[in-house]
C-alpha cells in the first residue's frame, strides 16, 4: 500500500498537493502543516532539520513509503541530510530557474522566495548555472508567507505586499518571475494584477509543482511503489492550528474542484 507524506511549514505546499494529486489519484496522503513553527524562511537549517526529522518519523509512523518536501525552504535546509539517514525516497522542490532561462525574451528573469531558499547551495547551484545565459535578480517575498497563511490572497494589503517585492523585479527588466516558495502560486492573482497595474501584462509566472508531480510519479516508478491495495485518501495534520489547514484545503476543494 501505498502512502505518501506531504509536507510544507503551512499551507503553501497544497499548491503541490493539488499537481500531485491530479497525476496521482489513487494514493493514500497524509498532508502535514508545520504551522506552529511557520514560517520557516528566516530559521536556520539546523532548526528545519530537526523538524524534518520529527515530521519524517511521523509519516513513517503512519505507514508512508515517500515523502514529499511540499517546500522549497525545507528542501533547501534539509533534503541532502534526511537522504543520508532514511531509506524512504524523498522528493522536493527544484526553484524553476530553467524554464524561465528557458523562456525569458528581455534575458532576465526574476526569482521570488524566502531567504533560506536563496542562501541555500541547491539554488546557488542552478543559479550558477544559468549565470552566464541570463541576468538573474532575486527577491524575498516578504509577508508573502503570512498573507497566505492568513487567508488574504487579494485586497489591498495583499497587493502591496506583493508590489514590494515585485516592482523591483519589473523595473530591473524580469519577464519570467520563478515562484520559488509553494506559498506564492495562491498569490498569482494578485501578483497578475499588481503586474498589469506597473505596465507588464506580459510577465509570466513560473511554478515548479507540475514538473515536481512528475518527479514523484517517476520515484515511485523506479522503487516499485504502488497504489494497489491502497484506501486513496487524504489525511490532514498540522503541528498547530489545524483548522486555519482544513478551511484552506476546504476552500481549494470548493473552489474549483483541483484537489
Ligand atoms: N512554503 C515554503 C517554501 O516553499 C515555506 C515558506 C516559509 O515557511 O517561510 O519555502
Amino acid at each position: 500500500m501505498a502512502v505518501i507524506g506531504v509536507m510544507d511549514s503551512g499551507v503553501g505546499g497544497l499548491s503541490v498537493f493539488r499537481e500531485i494529486r491530479r497525476l496521482l489519484p489513487s494514493e493514500h496522503y497524509i498532508y502535514y502543516a508545520d504551522n506552529a513553527h511557520c514560517p520557516y524562511g528566516e530559521k536556520t537549517p539546523e532548526y528545519i532539520q530537526g523538524r524534518l526529522r520529527a515530521i519524517t518519523d511521523f509519516f513513517i509512523s503512519r505507514g508512508a513509503a515517500a515523502v514529499v518536501l511540499a517546500c522549497n525552504t525545507a528542501t533547501a535546509a534539509a533534503i541532502e541530510c534526511l537522504r543520508k539517514e532514511y531509506v524512504i525516497p524523498f522528493v522536493g522542490m527544484e526553484p524553476a530557474v530553467k524554464p524561465a532561462a528557458l523562456g525569458t525574451e528581455t534575458g532576465v528573469i526574476g526569482v521570488l522566495a524566502t531567504a533560506g531558499t536563496l542562501k541555500g547551495s541547491k539554488y546557488l547551484n542552478t543559479k550558477g548555472r544559468f549565470e552566464d545565459h541570463v541576468k538573474i535578480v532575486e527577491r524575498v517575498g516578504k509577508g508573502f508567507v503570512e498573507l497566505v497563511e492568513s487567508g488574504k490572497l487579494t485586497g489591498p494589503e495583499a497587493e502591496a505586499t506583493v508590489a514590494a517585492a515585485l516592482e523591483p523585479l519589473l523595473a530591473e527588466g524580469a519577464d519570467r518571475i520563478v515562484l520559488g516558495c509553494t506559498h506564492y502560486p495562491f498569490l498569482l492573482e494578485t501578483l497578475r494584477k499588481v503586474a498589469a497595474d506597473l505596465g507588464h501584462c506580459d510577465a509570466d509566472f513560473i511554478d515548479p509543482a507540475p514538473a515536481v508531480a512528475k518527479r514523484l510519479v517517476q520515484v515511485l516508478e523506479e522503487r516499485g511503489i504502488s497504489a494497489v491495495d491502497c484506501n486513496p485518501g487524504t489525511e490532514l495534520f498540522a503541528s498547530g492550528n489545524d483548522a486555519k489547514l482544513k478551511e484552506f484545503y476546504a476552500s481549494l476543494c470548493q473552489g474549483s474542484g483541483i484537489i
